[in-house]
C-alpha cells in the first residue's frame, strides 16, 4: 500500500471517528484520491446507511410545477436570460393530480419545485400545500421554490411543509460570486438556509460536482459547511452543461467525485437523507443505482406531467425526459432489487430510523 492511500484510509478512518476533519485535511484528501480511496470509503458509508435504513430507499414524487425564474444563474438552463425555452406554469388541479397518481405508485413524499416564480407568491403556495397536506394527511411535503422572506418560510411551514431543499450551490463566496449574477448574493442564500433551519424544516442544502471554477479547496469548504450546519437532506450532482447558458462550453462535472463525495456525506452525517440525483443518473445511465452504493438512501422520480417535462432543462439531457417516463414504481424496484435494494413506502422523515 503506498503512503498516499495509507494516508487517504487515515482520514476517511477519522471522519468516520471525529466526525469533522481540518481544513487541510478536507483540500489534501479532495486533492488526490482514486477508485481504491472511493470503494474503501464507499464501503464505510454504505454499511452505515445499511445500519440506519436496511436495505429501503426512500422515494420522493417531484412535481416541477414552474419554469419561470426571475434568476440568472449562469449554469442553470431555466435562467431568467435563456430565450429559448418555451415557460410554463401548472396549475394548483394539475400540481394536486400529479400528486395523486404519485400516492397511488406508494409515494409518501411530494417535492414541488419551481423557478423562482412571482406568480406563485407565498400565500399561493401555502394553500396549495394545505390542500395537499388534507388530501394526504400521511405524506410529507418538501419544498424547493428558492429564497423568499423569512416570514414568508414561516407562512409555508404553518401551512404545513415538512422540508425544504435550498442548495447553497458553493460554501466559498468568491465561487458563489462566479456562478452567479451581481444581484444574488451568497449572504442572503446562506441567511435562508439558517431561517429554514431555524424555523423547523428538514432543511436540504447541496452543492454542484464539477462546476466551473470549483477547485478542492472551494469542495473542502462545502464539507467544513455540511459540518456545520447539520443539514437533514444533501442535495449532490453532478454539473451538466446547458448549450443556452453562459457555461455551455464547460465540462460536466466528474460521476466519481460524486459518488466519492456522497460516500463523505454519509460517513459525515450518518443519519442524513441523501438522494441518488437525476444528474447522476444522466452523465450514467446506472448512475442512481451507483449512488445507493456508495451510500445514497434516497430516489425522487419525476412526476411532472409529460408535456412540461422537456421544458425543466436544468442542463442538457436530462433523464428525466426519457428515462423517467419508465420509472413507474415496479421499474424502480426492480432496478433497486438487482442491487439487493427495495422501495420503501413511508414518509421517510430525518432522525427517525426506520428499519
Ligand atoms: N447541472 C447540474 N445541476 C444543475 N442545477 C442547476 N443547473 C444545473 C446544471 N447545469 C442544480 C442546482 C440547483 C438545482 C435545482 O439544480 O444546484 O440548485
Amino acid at each position: 500500500m503506498n503512503a498516499r492511500k495509507r494516508q487517504n484510509e487515515f482520514r476517511i478512518d477519522r471522519l468516520n471517528e471525529e466526525k469533522r476533519l481540518p481544513h487541510e485535511e478536507w483540500t489534501a484528501l479532495l486533492s488526490a484520491w482514486d477508485d481504491s480511496d472511493r470503494a474503501y470509503a464507499a464501503e464505510i458509508a454504505r454499511a452505515l446507511a445499511n445500519v440506519r435504513f436496511g436495505h429501503g430507499i426512500f422515494v420522493r414524487g417531484i412535481v416541477e410545477f414552474s419554469n419561470v425564474c426571475r434568476n440568472d444563474c449562469l449554469y442553470c438552463g431555466i435562467r431568467k436570460s435563456n430565450r429559448n425555452l418555451e415557460r410554463y406554469r401548472l396549475s394548483e388541479a394539475e400540481i394536486l393530480d400529479c400528486c395523486d397518481a404519485g400516492y397511488e405508485y406508494g409515494f409518501r413524499t411530494f417535492v414541488l419545485q419551481s423557478g423562482e416564480d412571482a406568480s406563485y407568491p407565498p400565500e399561493r403556495l401555502a394553500a396549495l400545500v394545505r390542500t395537499l397536506k388534507a388530501n394526504h394527511p400521511d405524506c410529507a411535503v418538501t419544498l424547493s421554490v428558492g429564497e423568499l422572506e423569512r416570514a414568508d418560510y414561516q407562512m409555508l411551514f404553518e401551512a404545513g411543509a415538512d422540508r425544504y431543499l435550498l442548495r447553497h450551490e458553493t460554501a466559498d463566496p468568491e465561487h458563489y460570486a462566479r456562478l452567479h449574477m451581481p444581484g444574488q448574493s451568497w449572504e442572503r442564500r446562506m441567511r435562508c438556509l439558517r431561517d429554514l433551519k431555524e424555523i423547523g424544516f428538514q432543511t436540504g442544502c447541496g452543492f454542484m460536482v464539477g462546476s466551473p471554477y470549483q477547485t478542492p479547496e472551494t469542495l473542502a469548504k462545502d464539507m467544513e459547511f455540511i459540518t456545520e450546519f447539520r443539514p437533514a437532506m444533501i442535495g449532490i450532482g453532478p454539473f451538466i452543461p446547458h448549450c443556452d447558458t453562459p457555461f455551455a462550453n464547460e465540462p460536466a462535472g466528474s460521476v466519481e467525485l460524486t459518488l466519492f463525495l456522497l460516500s463523505l456525506c454519509r460517513i459525515l452525517i450518518p443519519d442524513v437523507l441523501l438522494p441518488a440525483t437525476t444528474a447522476l443518473g444522466t452523465l450514467d445511465p446506472t448512475g442512481r443505482e451507483k449512488g445507493v452504493l456508495a451510500g445514497a438512501n434516497v430516489i425522487m422520480p419525476n412526476l411532472s406531467p409529460m408535456q412540461v417535462r422537456a421544458k425543466y432543462m436544468l442542463y442538457n439531457n436530462k433523464t428525466a425526459v426519457d428515462v423517467d417516463t419508465h420509472i413507474t414504481r415496479s421499474d424502480l424496484q426492480e432496478r433497486l432489487r438487482k442491487i439487493g435494494y427495495t422501495v420503501k413506502v413511508a414518509r421517510g422523515d430525518y432522525g427517525e430510523t426506520s428499519c
